[in-house]
């Protein structure tokens, strides 16, 4: 488990304080995402691209995730560690759903899990209520969900309607419901900034934004975005270095001293030979 805990993500929230999440899906990422100061780690089911070589989030298993999730929790020691539930793993049916929940916490050693719900969703709501009464914190996660990218007709931007539309009104009932299942937080993602603020507002528990404007409770990005680590980004992210500049000039250096007899040099070897 680790140091942070749902309690102290509330106490930052009461305080007026954003909340800070990264994505990680390994052991090094994780410990240095950990290192550098968030509140939470999700391991997000956005491995299917960024980590995993899918081409989206649909193909991720629970194996995946599990797996992710636990190097993730092994390297992790103060961030709180979120596991994300993959595409089907749950809504399916309620024992299902729960029973892949607990997975996270007691083989993967999550701290807590996310799952998508669709506007008046009541599925998934259901599967939010029987876990945070077994004991398993679950964060939400409404609006540009990529689970239903099918669904949504490609990764549209959502609550263009308006604040005020019948659209809107449906995902802050939706939040609503979320809330009294016992959400500790709510991922709001790919939503007007109007929209985001208004359910924001209408919540208790914070929300956490990503390309959903400046009016939520705090911030999360995709770690390869924010590093510049292979894939093409998200336009409404921002890229804080570039790994992948690095990794190239690394790889190409090394290959150059191999192929010139550079390497392995003198201290590279052991018991070098002219030393016998
Ligand atoms: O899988 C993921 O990375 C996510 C975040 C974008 C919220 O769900
Ligand atoms: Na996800």
């Amino acid at each position: 488990m680790s140091e942070t805990t749902i309690r102290d993500l509330q106490w930052k929230y009461d305080e007026g304080e954003a909340l800070t999440m990264l994505t990680a899906y390994d052991a090094p990422i994780a410990r240095l995402v950990d290192r550098g100061g968030v509140d939470m780690i999700l391991v997000g089911d956005s491995a299917g691209h960024n980590h995993l070589g899918y081409d989206g989030t649909l193909p991720v298993t629970m194996e995946d995730q599990l797996s992710n999730t636990a190097a993730v929790a092994r390297a992790a020691e103060e961030a709180l560690v979120i596991g994300d539930l993959p595409f089907l793993s749950y809504g399916t049916s309620l024992e299902k759903s729960v029973e892949n929940a607990g997975r996270f916490l007691k083989e993967a050693g999550a701290d807590a899990v996310k799952l998508e719900t669709a506007p008046g969703g009541e599925a998934t709501v259901e599967v939010v209520s029987r876990c945070t009464e077994l004991g398993i914190p679950v964060q939400g996660h409404l609006g540009l969900t990529p689970q239903r990218m099918n669904q949504l007709g490609g990764a549209v931007i959502q609550g263009r309607e308006g604040a005020e539309s019948a659209a809107a009104d449906e995902l802050v009932e939706t939040a609503h419901a979320l809330e009294a299942a016992g959400i500790f937080s709510l991922v709001l993602e790919g939503l007007t900034e109007a929209v985001a603020k208004r359910i924001s507002e209408a919540v208790s528990v914070p929300t956490i934004g990503i390309g959903a404007g400046r009016h939520v409770d705090g911030q999360v990005l995709v770690i390869t975005d924010v590093l510049g680590l292979g894939g093409e980004g998200y336009s409404l992210s921002k890229q804080y270095a570039d790994l992948d500049g690095i990794i190239e000039d690394a790889v190409a250096d090394y290959v150059e001293d191999v192929e010139s007899g550079r390497f392995p040099a003198r201290e590279n070897t052991y018991e070098p030979i002219d030393e016998q």
